[in-house]
Formats: structure tokens, C-alpha cells, sequence
């Protein structure tokens, strides 16, 4: 998918073993759609050749502020000029002190200087053993280029090349690359706090059993993407799904109806926005047994009762914040069959301003969907596209919605 697309990368890379996480983001960044201008210091080449980044970059890569092939021979202001990005992956101890310091000694250090600051950001994701990275040095040095407009992607925590463990490891080539594609998505939801449920619940029948549905959790996964990468402070609270969580968003995991319902009353209090794209177990079994429920040899099967499970988006619809309009609930509605007319009631009915409807069995577990926006001046249709790209339009749609009750 073309995240990137458009987008023109200055992918710098100084002297660390991480440097060989930088082919496969150069390669993940390309994929994304991004065109990828490498930048090498002398000690990055101990690590990496230049030739690995030519060859995955489709451009030769700049090594030395004297490079004789621009023509007014000054690398360090040509190509920073039309980057949407500068991303140093990975950037040394060293490199960072040398930012701190405002060097120009070698191409990397004086394109970063040499850049038009104020629409060329600066991102840094550090990599270096623990005690390096918690040396007061560096922590003043990353105060130091931080107060002076750059960004810090990381670091990660574990095992590092030197045997040793702790802070000071880089992201990894996918986590750097949704960074990325944050760091330039627009901020229509900045400041706005987002509660999101997402997924099956399961309502245990005995320790061993239970009912649940074949709802993926995908589109709510996506979602809370979409909405953290647009500026929210999102959580997402996730039925049993096999999802990893987006970078940034704060996940609660729970099981049944019950325990979602909890999670998301508690946090709706706080939230600015409810979606609630989980497919809730409409029942559960009256009675949970405390032991595996046996077979006896007499033929004979078990009878289950079943109760109703409480609505939570119904719930959180009419609690007060939301009647007042503090917190904007959308819903979402998955049919089978005649989707408006049933997207419409089921609007009327949760007291939701904004209801989203799908076709539920051609979309759980896949990737692709196609949505109906119902709200009080009618329907619109975001035609099929991938979970994504709809997460993206729906946030886009949700912001424009909250904004205008703000204005
Ligand atoms: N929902 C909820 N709690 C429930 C049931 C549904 O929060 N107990 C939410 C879903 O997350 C979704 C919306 O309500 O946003 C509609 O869910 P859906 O399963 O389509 O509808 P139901 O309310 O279950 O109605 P029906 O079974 O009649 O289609």
C-alpha cells in the first residue's frame, strides 16, 4: 500500500551494527511508495556497503560532501531541498553529539545542518549499547538536538549485539516505518482522546468451552491505527483476536461482553470519541460451569439457557457525556441483508449520531471492506478498498464530524 507515496525520504544511516535493520527499512519505505535518497557516513560503511543501498534505493548513494556529480558541487543543500523527511536510522552515539554540536564536518552532519528546518523535519532513531545510551552525555546531547527541532523514534529494550541487555536498541525496520508514516500523517484528531472496541468477545460455556464469532478484529485494529497515526490518544479494547497492537495505541484485553463492557464504561468517561466496531456476543450461557462439562455415555446433551448480553455501545450512547455531546459515539453495524434500511434502525435505535454499516460475512477475517456512512443528513458510501484506507477515510470522516461540533 502507497502510505509513502509521494513522499521523498533522506535516509541517513552512521556507524552501528543496527545498520543492517536500514536495508530492510529502505526496502519497507519504497514499498510504502516513498522515493529513498541514502546518505553514509564513513563509519556506516564498516557496517553496510554502499552498494546494498544503491541497489535496494534505485540511487546512487551519497557518501562525501564533495561529491563532483551534483553540478554547483554541494550535495548538502541539493538534496535536503526537496525531502519530506530526513530519517537517521541508525543514529550513532557520535552522530547524535555531533548534531548537539552543529558539526559540518562530513556530509550526514552538514546535511542535517544545511536543512530548511522549519519544513524538513529531523528524525533520529538511536541505536547503541545501554551504557551508552544512558550516559548523561548523551541524554544531554538528545536534549540538546531535541530542543532544536529534531525527533527521537525510540529506543527499544533488549538484547543488544554486545551480549548485553537493556535500552539503547533500534526500532525495527516496520516499527521505524509506521513511525514514519505518523510523523507525516496530518493531526485532524489532535488532542482528541479515542476509545475503540474491537474484535469477538467469547462467553465461556465451562473452563474449556464457550461462543464466540468469527468477527477478526481488523477494522477496529485499523482504526485505532488510523486515529493514533491522525494525533489521537487512543485505546483499544480487544476482544481474543491474534492482532499485534499499533504502535502507540494502549490496548486492554478482555474475554466476554461483560468484561468489555466494564473496560469501556470506565474509560468513555475520559474519552472525546467511542467507536465500537466489536461484534459483542449478543448472548452468554445463564451459567458458567466451574468444571469441564463431561460426556456421561447416555447420549444425552446438555441444555444451555442463555441471557442477554448488556449493549454496550447502547450504554455508553445514552450515558450523559455523550447525550451533551462531550463524547461523539459511532456505531457500527454489521448485516447480512438489506443493509440500509438496517443501518438506519440500528442508528435510530443505539442513539448513535454517526452508524456504520458492512456486510459482515464478506468481510470478517479479510482485508478488504466496503462501508455505508449513515448519520442524520442520509448515507454515503466509502467504496471497497482495504481496511487501511477505509480506517483512514472513517478517521477523516469522524474528525471532520468532531471538529464541526467544536466550531
Ligand atoms: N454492540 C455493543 N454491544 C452489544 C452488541 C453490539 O456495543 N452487546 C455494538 C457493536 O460494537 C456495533 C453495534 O453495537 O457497533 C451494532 O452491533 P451489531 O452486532 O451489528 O448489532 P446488534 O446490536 O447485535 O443487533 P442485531 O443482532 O439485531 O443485528
Amino acid at each position: 500500500m502507497d502510505q509513502l507515496s509521494g513522499k521523498h525520504i533522506v535516509l541517513g544511516l552512521s556507524g552501528g551494527v543496527a545498520a543492517f535493520k536500514s536495508a530492510e527499512l529502505c526496502r519497507r519505505l519504497i514499498k510504502a511508495g516513498a522515493t529513498v535518497q541514502v546518505v553514509m557516513t564513513e563509519a556506516a560503511q564498516q557496517f553496510m556497503t554502499p552498494v546494498t543501498m544503491q541497489a535496494l534505493s534505485g540511487r546512487p548513494v551519497y557518501l562525501s560532501q564533495w561529491d563532483a556529480r551534483e553540478h554547483n558541487n554541494m550535495p548538502h543543500i541539493n538534496l535536503s531541498r526537496d525531502a519530506d523527511a530526513i530519517l537517521i536510522a541508525p543514529a550513532s552515539a557520535d552522530f547524535i553529539a555531533r548534531l548537539a554540536q552543529g558539526r559540518a564536518d562530513e556530509l550526514l552532519s552538514l546535511l542535517c545542518l544545511a536543512r530548511p528546518a522549519d519544513r524538513v523535519p529531523l528524525l533520529l532513531a538511536p541505536a547503541m549499547n545501554r551504557e551508552m545510551w544512558a550516559h548523561p552525555a548523551t541524554q544531554r546531547n538528545l536534549g540538546q538536538v531535541v530542543d532544536d527541532g529534531a525527533h527521537v523514534l525510540g529506543v527499544a529494550h533488549g538484547d543488544q549485539a554486545c551480549g548485553e541487555f537493556g535500552d539503547g536498541r533500534m526500532l525495527e525496520a516496520e516499527e521505524l516505518t509506521e513511525e514514519l508514516i505518523a510523523f507525516l500523517t496530518p493531526k485532524s484528531l489532535a488532542g482528541q482522546r479515542l476509545l475503540i472496541t474491537a474484535g469477538p468477545t467469547f462467553e465461556a460455556i465451562d473452563p474449556v468451552r464457550g461462543i464466540t464469532n468469527l468477527s477478526s478484529g481488523k477494522m477496529g485494529f485499523a482504526i485505532a491505527r488510523a486515529a493514533r497515526e491522525a494525533g489521537a490518544e487512543v485505546t483499544l479494547v480487544a476482544g481474543p483476536v491474534h492482532l499485534p497492537t499499533p504502535r502507540g495505541v494502549a490496548r486492554i484485553d478482555v474475554q466476554s461482553a461483560e468484561d468489555m463492557r466494564q473496560a469501556a464504561v470506565e474509560h468513555a468517561q475520559l474519552a472525546d470519541i467511542f467507536v465500537a466496531t466489536a461484534a459483542v456476543a449478543d448472548w452468554r450461557p445463564a451459567e458458567t460451569a466451574e468444571h469441564k462439562i463431561k460426556k456421561d455415555g447416555s447420549g444425552e446433551v446438555p441444555h444451555l439457557a442463555f441471557v442477554e448480553n448488556p449493549d454496550i455501545l447502547s450504554e455508553v450512547a445514552h450515558s450523559p457525556r455523550a447525550q451533551s455531546g462531550e463524547l461523539f459515539c459511532v456505531g457500527f453495524a454489521a448485516e447480512s441483508q438489506d443493509l440500509l434500511a438496517n443501518a438506519q434502525a440500528k442508528r435510530a435505535r443505539k442513539g448513535v449520531p454517526l452508524l456504520v454499516g458492512n456486510i459482515g460475512p464478506a468481510t470478517f477475517g479479510k482485508d478488504d471492506n466496503a462501508l455505508l456512512l449513515v448519520d442524520d443528513e442520509g448515507a454515503s458510501e466509502l467504496p471497497q478498498a482495504s481496511k487501511r484506507v477505509l480506517a483512514q477515510q472513517l478517521v477523516a470522516e469522524i474528525a471532520r464530524r468532531v471538529s464541526g461540533l467544536a466550531a
